[in-house]
């Protein structure tokens, strides 16, 4: 039993987070199994797209308030928004196992298939962070609180059309407790550092990017930031599109980001950066 403690201590000190506090976010390079597993995951996702998409709405909570399965966004006008996403939550595998059987094409079957794969090979790769983080900030009790919210881990898959606009995602810090990247098959992401610029982040084969939202910075009292990032478009995803593929850790805490009052896009971006933890406070209920 001290020999289990030890390496998992040691495995967490190899993973660098310090410049969560520097850069805003860390890159992290993959473990090579993790890696296929996400290749594996975002081709079966391309598969899904290609389906017709009466047989993709049958994986669907079946409106558009149900933040579930599939999704398809077709909004015009000022906040234009052309794109298809899934979302998989642990605690609703079964309802998808279920809908699923009622897809005829096996292309659906694989997709459910790879994207429960990667949701159990990917745990211990997110402790291992929630580990790092906690020791590099003392933050005690965070690598508990996110093994104890597995059930609430969304992965969240993307797939935006070809097609001129604006922006493909509005700049925004997420709401959850962190974000990882997994995914990306051209460039676009962008990040505010702390002197309130936007540079690019890089798209990578072996790294992935991952960043404090607003529950990490509520759980650290403003030690870490929640990052405010966006997604533009270029000549080459306005002709072929866009897949990428992210997760969101959402962990248990005591209150949560009141999403009823405040709408993140009223925020400026990086309002959130120099806040005392006084007033980041306010912004949070209690669960
Ligand atoms: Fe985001």
């Amino acid at each position: 039993m001290i020999w289990y403690y030890a390496v998992r201590k040691k495995k967490g000190k190899n993973m660098q987070v310090t410049t969560l506090v520097t850069d805003g976010y860390v890159t992290i390079p993959y473990p090579q199994s993790l890696r296929v597993r996400v290749h594996e995951a975002m081709q079966s996702w391309k598969n899904f797209c290609a389906l017709p998409i009466e047989e993709k709405r049958k994986l669907s909570g079946g409106d558009r308030v149900s933040d579930f399965g599939y999704m398809r966004r077709e909004d015009t006008g000022p906040r234009v928004d052309d794109k298809e996403l899934f979302h998989v939550v642990k605690n609703e595998m079964s309802r998808l196992h279920t809908k699923v059987v009622t897809v005829s094409d096996q292309r659906a079957v694989r997709f459910i298939d790879a994207v429960e794969t990667l949701r159990k090979e990917s745990a211990p790769f997110i402790q291992e962070f929630a580990q790092a983080v906690e020791q590099e900030y003392q933050l005690n009790g965070l690598e508990e609180a996110v093994a104890n919210s597995q059930h609430n881990w969304t992965f969240r898959y993307l797939h935006y059309f070809p097609g001129k606009r604006p922006s493909l995602a509005n700049a925004h810090a997420d709401r959850g407790g962190f974000t990882f990247h997994l995914w990306e098959d051209h460039v676009g992401g962008e990040y505010f550092d702390f002197d309130r610029e936007w540079h690019p982040w890089s798209v990578s084969e072996t790294k992935t990017i991952i960043f404090p939202s607003m529950g990490l910075q509520y759980f650290s009292h403003c030690a870490l930031k929640a990052l405010w990032h966006r997604i533009v478009p270029n000549k080459i995803t306005e002709t072929t599109g866009r897949y990428s593929m992210v997760a969101f850790i959402d962990f248990n805490m005591s209150h949560r980001f009141d999403d009823n009052q405040y709408r993140m896009q009223n925020f400026e971006p990086g309002f959130n950066y120099n806040m005392p933890f006084r007033d980041f406070k306010k912004l949070f209920v209690p669960r």
